[in-house]
């Protein structure tokens, strides 16, 4: 793809096949930091056409100030429109925080692997999120509470600094009524939080410790998300109950630019995680030097 030019206005001219013209139709500010946008876009044949599964990203340029990857947050089933749950870090992603609804941008994509959740069907799904990690993996969520029937036994375990800063955490009841395990923990509490304080890791032992867990483990799928350290942790603890390397997933994240491997900007040796990735079963991470 070539990058398109910016008009006289700023909006980009020649935008491909991959790239659409759309809207924030609404925005909500879910902590002090993170919003979540929902986008439509314009053009109805290509919102109809805009398929993605769990897992894969968008480049969204807001014109005149940038472009940037973004986990598709909403389920893959939602029509009519996306949903993307930013952290307002820099540049585009304050500027971005600062807009209001009916702002047009540009979407292209969906870009980058995704989470087989269609071959755990019939088995147990373990979902794991530390922090922003909670974005990406509500896709997968969504799409598992969605044919709950089809999945032996589900948990969530999400981790956060403080419970000011948990995401959808009005949300948080109804996805315990699909019969999900939910586990909610923060590294420190605040003034009402009658919740656990710890570590992912700590909520994760006491699931691990379960006989019953351990009896199927070979028939338990895991999907990780969060920071690199976590993932460390994490999968070392599921790798020692006795999950294959292939059944657990997550999704790395990288510094990116173009989103489909054009520019080198992302890989990691000849691997280009925008490409190849984001989302990686653990056997092939161990196999990237320097992945995490
Ligand atoms: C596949 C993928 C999916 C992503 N999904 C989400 C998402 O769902 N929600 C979300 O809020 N963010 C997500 N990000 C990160 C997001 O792309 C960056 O926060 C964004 O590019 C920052 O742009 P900026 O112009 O605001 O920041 P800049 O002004 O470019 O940078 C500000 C600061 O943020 C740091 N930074 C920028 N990009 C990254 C990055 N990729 N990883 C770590 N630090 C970074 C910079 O080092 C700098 O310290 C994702 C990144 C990738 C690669
Ligand atoms: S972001 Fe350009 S090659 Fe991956």
């Amino acid at each position: 793809m070539s990058k398109p030019s910016c008009s006289k206005n700023g909006w980009p001219q020649g935008l491909d096949d991959y790239s659409h013209r759309a809207e924030i139709t609404n925005v909500y500010a879910l902590t002090a930091t993170e919003k979540l946008y929902q986008i439509q876009i314009i053009d109805p044949v290509a919102r109809r056409n805009f398929l993605f599964r769990a897992g894969q990203f968008v480049m969204l340029e807001v014109p005149g100030i940038g472009e940037a990857p973004f986990s598709i947050s909403s389920s893959p089933s939602r029509r009519g429109d996306i949903e993307l749950c930013i952290r307002a870090v820099g540049t585009m992603t304050n500027f971005l925080g600062r807009l209001e609804r009916g702002v047009m941008v540009g979407i292209s994509g969906p870009f980058g692997t995704c989470f087989p959740v269609e071959d755990m069907v019939g088995e147990d799904v373990l979902l794991l999120a530390g922090g922003l990690g909670i974005v990406p993996l509500r896709a997968p969520i969504m799409t598992v509470l969605e044919n709950r029937s089809r999945y032996g036994r589900v948990d969530i375990i999400y981790g956060a600094r403080r419970p000011s800063e948990l995401l959808f955490g009005y949300q948080h009841a109804m996805w315990r009524q699909f019969d999900v395990g939910l586990e909610v923990i923060v590294d420190e509490g605040e003034e009402g939080w009658q919740g656990p304080v710890g570590l992912i890791t700590d909520i994760l032992g006491q699931r691990l410790g379960q006989g019953e867990r351990c009896q199927f483990v070979d028939k338990t799928n895991a999907i990780v998300c969060g920071p690199p350290v976590m993932f460390k942790y994490v999968c070392d603890m599921l790798i020692k109950a006795g999950l294959p390397m292939e059944k657990i997933f997550v999704s790395l994240e990288r510094r990116m630019h173009c989103g489909q491997g054009k520019c080198c900007r992302c890989n990691i040796g000849s691997t280009y995680t925008c490409v190849d990735g984001p989302v990686f079963d653990y056997w092939s991470v161990l196999n990237l030097k320097e992945a995490i």
